[in-house]
């Protein structure tokens, strides 16, 4: 049987989801049809918008449901450009989703470094702000997906606000895990995603602050306020709804999850004292392990903890699964061998204190046999 320690990549579906899906599936009609029939649709995609919004501090009407975070964050780039925006400032340690967007975008784009703590470096905003003469378009994830690492989102916005530019906050990592506040943190976008927060895969939403125009990257019928065309997810959005709702009950699910994590960071580091965790000493999602074994490559570590039966992640893989080096990593200053070392474990609302236990039973057993040869490479 396998074990599931892969939340970051996607959250195993929380049953209220899936019965969201099916009932929403069961009502068939076009939520922009005027009959009966369509009209109970729209309210439920309305109702789903009211309690995804609320969840963030932000109003229903700010909320555009998408394909994903992906196109959340792609919709949020474009925005910028119709609002004014003339270059981006992105974090080094931004998704593949706003980087690629950014880089489409044609502006001047630069990297607004992070400290070795992996935060992003908020004298080196204050400074570029400073120089900032152009209306610029800041992009700082709230949450990293490779080492967990909360950002100090907040502090930027009010820097960035302060001086009139523009905030996208990719919140992918944070839906439905931590409690972020869109409105408190003065940013001009946000993006989420349902299949983090145990919703399906598919579907996520952009917050707009209700003083941004968005036109749309997807034209068509006009649908989401003439911001997103195309008829709506609608089961998607309804499992979206219901899986906020169900992480939002689970009020103790951050202490509960951080307990499990800290109990295989600590069986780990007190048997391989050579391992980096990494965002040991600053605020974390409180699912995310992630750590390097020198000499143990990410690929290998992932391919025999699946031996093991554990699904585990490299951090840094894109869509055809081959392992990159982490770019987070090396963003942080790290050695490239532990670059190339790295493994993410990311437990969620399925895990239990049990399966960290075997997780960090199997992988230290693995690492015994590794190390020796390991060291011999490293000396
Ligand atoms: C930080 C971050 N942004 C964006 C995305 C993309 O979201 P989606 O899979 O919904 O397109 C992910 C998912 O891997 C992510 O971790």
């Amino acid at each position: 049987v396998s074990v599931y320690l892969d939340h970051n990549a996607s959250a195993p579906v929380r049953p209220e989801a899936i019965e969201a899906v099916a009932a929403a599936l069961r009502m068939s009609a076009n939520p922009s049809s005027v009959h009966g029939a369509g009209r109970a649709v729209r309210a439920l995609v309305e109702r789903s918008r009211t309690t995804i919004a609320r969840s963030i501090c932000a109003r229903a009407e700010d909320l555009i449901f998408t394909s994903g975070g992906t196109e959340a964050n792609n919709l949020a780039i474009h925005a910028a450009v119709a609002l004014g925006a003339r270059r981006i400032v992105v974090s080094a340690i931004e998704h593949d989703a706003v980087r690629a967007a950014a880089a489409a975008s044609g502006l001047p784009i630069d990297v607004w470094p992070v400290a070795t703590d992996g935060r992003a470096d908020l004298e080196w905003l204050s400074a570029d702000l400073a120089k900032s003469p152009e209306t610029t378009l800041y992009a700082l994830m709230s949450a990293n997906n490779e080492t967990g690492i909360i950002q100090p989102y907040a502090e930027a916005g009010a820097l960035i606000s302060d001086a009139g530019h523009l905030l996208h906050i990719d919140a992918v990592q944070m839906t439905g895990k931590v409690a972020f506040d869109f409105a408190g943190s003065l940013a001009t976008f946000a993006a989420l995603s349902a299949h983090k927060a145990g919703g399906p895969q598919g579907v996520g939403a952009l917050a707009v602050a209700c003083d941004a125009q968005v036109g749309a990257v997807i034209t068509g019928g006009g649908q989401e306020k003439g911001r997103r065309g195309g008829t709506e997810n609608v089961a998607g959005i309804a499992g979206f709804a219901a899986a906020i709702e169900a992480a939002a009950s689970d009020q103790d699910a951050a202490a509960r999850i951080a307990a499990i994590r800290g109990h295989a960071e600590a069986m780990i580091t007190a048997n391989a004292s050579d391992v980096t965790l990494w965002g040991a000493g600053v605020d974390r999602l409180p699912g995310t392990l992630c750590l390097s074994a020198p000499g143990w490559s990410s690929e290998i570590q992932v391919i025999a903890m699946d031996l093991a039966g554990f699904a585990v992640s490299a951090g840094a893989a894109c869509s055809s699964g081959k392992v990159r080096k982490s770019i987070v990593l090396e963003a942080m200053g790290a050695a490239a061998q532990d670059a190339a070392s790295v493994l993410r474990v990311s437990f969620g609302w399925t895990n239990t204190t049990d399966d960290a236990e075997a997780f960090a039973n199997a992988w230290l057993n693995d690492y015994a046999r590794v190390r020796p040869r390991a060291a011999a490479v490293n000396a």
